[in-house]
């Protein structure tokens, strides 16, 4: 017992910040599971073990209880404690495995968490579009959370919490805060020209929230979706993993442009970004519009219009949505707070068919058990404040110039030699590189270089790409645009125009 003690008062760490007690715990827990101390060993009295750990009696004994209590000892009156069998039942793990397959190849396959994972798991793995850094120049997608008016959500916050009733502390079934819904689709008839009622509207955790709530609804395992070519990451996951099959559609100056055999094949869901498409940024003609929905009509194809960010418009007012035009009611309308005000708010929004409301409100009720109905009061206020109008106001300005002042950058390192597509609207614009040039080089270099940009090509799923680069500039600071280009340029210069003599270097 000697030994025992000799190794927990080395193990013991007097100045360290957990207690002694919890110290002592975890050490004889690890000693019993890694066999240091064997099942039927007799621990030492508590007040030997405390005189030799120069620690309180009471420490050990609540210790032992603790070790009683979760089955690592045996305790009986007069006799002492004994250290538990706590090792697998032999029998029950020397049983052949259900599917018959052979334990030593799932040792092997567990050693790579590639072999835990269902195949719409790797896939999903394989493609994953989400990057570990979301803030710097030129984060594409991220507003600018510095100029979020914090003081004043935290005052609206506090007076809330102040007065808060229970029901904003518990589950929220129902689709979300009623007074948000009322603000939201206050919001979204005049901003939006959505067509809605505040029953119509579903609070969600934001977009991708929406389109998985909307597939497990509308769609079967199997059936197939329209993606734009290229489209958002997110979206393509969501719908990948959800069990559904992308088909892409080309899209040109219009929007969504269908071949004659994709239209003889209509998908149960096409996904569109018809005020501003991700992301190359055009707008969706009207013409397109009503093709689509007419389209829509006459096959039962469920439309989800993925509206995310198209309050930024810097040229001319923000464009209607394609739910205003839906006279069949075929559009699910999905929308986000999230480039808005904060990407970490997590609160979303989608408007849906008046007869399919209640049907979305149990499904999300009854799939995601939602919350944060303290957020959403929040948000409601924020709104019907004015908060959220005057907030787009000034960072429309603001991001407007920022923009500017990159092209303007482009425009002084390479003139015209790199078009800038999608540059009238959003929160970041496709700077277009040669043909022979590799963006995803280019993308892994920049980052080396401090520069955060995201390679064109990633976002198609067939074969024939165009070599980009997705460049944001609203969460940039003005002054830190040019320098920020500056080496975005050199790295440019090096892997895409030294390596290629021949190609149109940069503008004299
Ligand atoms: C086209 C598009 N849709 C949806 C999202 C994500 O929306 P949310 O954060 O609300 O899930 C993004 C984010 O970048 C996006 O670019």
């Amino acid at each position: 017992m000697e030994i025992l003690s000799e190794w927990l008062s080395a193990q013991l760490e007097q100045e360290s910040a957990e207690p002694v007690y919890r110290q002592l715990l975890h050490l004889m827990q690890q000693a019993i599971l890694t066999g240091r101390l064997a099942p039927g060993t007799k621990l030492p009295s508590s007040r030997s073990l405390a005189g030799d750990l120069h620690v309180a009696r009471n420490t050990v004994l609540h210790v032992y209880d603790q070790l009683s209590a979760e089955g690592y000892v045996l305790s009986t009156t007069g006799s002492g404690t004994y250290v538990a069998d706590t090792r697998p039942d032999s029998a029950a793990v020397s049983l052949p495995p259900l599917d018959g397959a052979d334990p030593a190849a799932e040792t092997t396959a567990a050693a790579s968490p590639r072999g835990d994972m269902s195949s719409r798991g790797q896939r999903l793995i394989d493609q994953a579009g989400v990057s570990a850094k979301q803030w710097g120049a030129f984060m594409p997608g991220v507003p600018d959370v510095a100029e979020f008016p914090a003081r004043t959500w935290s005052r609206l916050q506090s007076r809330l919490w102040r007065s808060a009733s229970h029901g904003l502390l518990t589950y929220a079934p129902g689709g979300g805060y009623r007074p948000l819904r009322r603000a939201l689709s206050d919001y979204l008839r005049v901003a939006r020209s959505v067509r809605c009622t505040p029953d119509q509207i579903i609070i969600t955790t934001g977009i991708h929230q929406s389109i998985d709530l909307t597939v497990r609804l509308l769609a079967d395992v199997g059936e197939r979706a329209w993606v734009e070519e290229p489209c958002y990451w997110g979206a393509r996951s969501v719908l990948q993993s959800s069990g559904l099959k992308l088909t892409p559609i080309p899209i040109d100056d219009e929007g969504l442009n269908p071949s004659e055999a994709d239209l003889r094949d209509p998908p149960r869901i096409a996904l569109v970004t018809p005020s501003h498409q991700y992301p190359l940024g055009m707008v969706m003609s009207l013409a397109r519009r009503r093709t689509l929905l007419e389209y829509a009509r006459q096959h039962k194809v469920w439309i989800i219009e993925d509206d995310y960010d198209s309050e930024f418009r810097y040229g001319s007012r923000p464009l209607a949505s394609l739910q205003g035009l839906d006279d069949a009611n075929q559009v699910i309308y999905v929308g986000s707070l999230g480039k808005l005000l904060f990407p970490g708010l997590r609160i979303g929004y989608m408007v849906v068919p008046e007869r399919l409301a209640p049907i979305f409100r149990t499904g999300v009720a009854e799939l995601y058990r939602e919350g944060q109905l303290m957020q959403q009061a929040v948000l409601a206020e924020f709104i019907m404040d004015g908060y959220l109008t005057s907030h787009v106001r000034r960072m429309r300005t603001l991001y407007g110039e920022r923009r500017q002042l990159l092209i303007d950058a482009v425009t002084r390192h390479f003139g015209d030699a790199l078009p800038v597509m999608g540059e009238e609207a959003g929160l970041h614009f496709v700077l277009g590189l040669p043909e022979h040039a590799d963006d995803r080089a280019v993308t892994a270099a920049a980052l080396d270089a401090g520069v955060i940009v995201r390679p064109l090509t990633g976002y198609y799923n067939g074969e024939q790409k165009r070599q980009g680069l997705l460049t944001g500039y609203a969460c940039v600071p003005h002054e830190e645009i040019e320098p920020a280009f500056a080496t975005l340029a050199r790295v440019i210069e090096e892997q895409v125009f030294a390596r290629a003599p021949h190609a149109k270097r940069r503008a004299a």
